[in-house]
């Protein structure tokens, strides 16, 4: 099965990996695509995105990165994948989750939408407030992999979101 993994990735934390490390036990081939949104401000630049998720990927040999714009299902025709997989962290993911997987599921009936549950350890993250803590000098040691935390501290410590 060949399965697309969408998100921002702004930027990539250990909750990601661990979503991935999940799929690639059920895929054989796994895209994770980083949208391409020109009207929502990101703090890293799809460049930025893309070469942090190729480096912390490199271990998955069935992993690849890649960029998309416009619709996912449509990217996901494109691909030749039969599948969006997507990670849920707590019910109040589940709402925007189902929204979007009806509406793709509407545009394209033949991709179905996989859902995994995140690790326990990782319910709580998300790339937003790994953003917020450590511009307010907060420790997110463990959230996020070793470069990425590296390239947060450059880019934000001391200065407010
Ligand atoms: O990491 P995110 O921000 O939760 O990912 C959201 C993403 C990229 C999955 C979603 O915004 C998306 O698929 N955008 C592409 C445009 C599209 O297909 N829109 C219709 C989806 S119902």
């Amino acid at each position: 099965m060949v399965a697309i993994y969408p998100g921002s990735f702004d930027p990539v934390t250990n909750g990601h990996l661990d979503l991935i490390s999940r799929a690639c036990r059920v895929t054989d081939r796994l895209i994770v695509a980083v949208l391409h949104n020109e009207g929502k401000q990101a703090l890293f630049s799809m460049e930025e995105r893309v070469e942090m998720l190729r480096e912390v990927l490199r271990p998955y040999p069935t992993v690849e990165v890649d960029s998309f714009s416009g619709l996912l299902v449509e990217y996901a025709a494109a691909k030749g994948a039969t599948a969006i997989m997507r990670g849920i962290r707590a019910v109040s993911d589940y709402e925007y989750e189902l929204q979007m997987a009806l509406m793709n599921r509407r545009l394209r009936p033949e991709i179905e939408t996989l859902f995994l549950m995140s690790g326990e350890a990782y319910s709580f993250v998300s790339s937003r407030l790994v953003k917020e803590v450590i511009s307010l000098g907060g420790n997110i040691e463990g959230l996020v992999p070793g470069p990425v935390e590296e390239r947060l501290k450059r880019r934000l410590q001391g200065q407010k979101l």
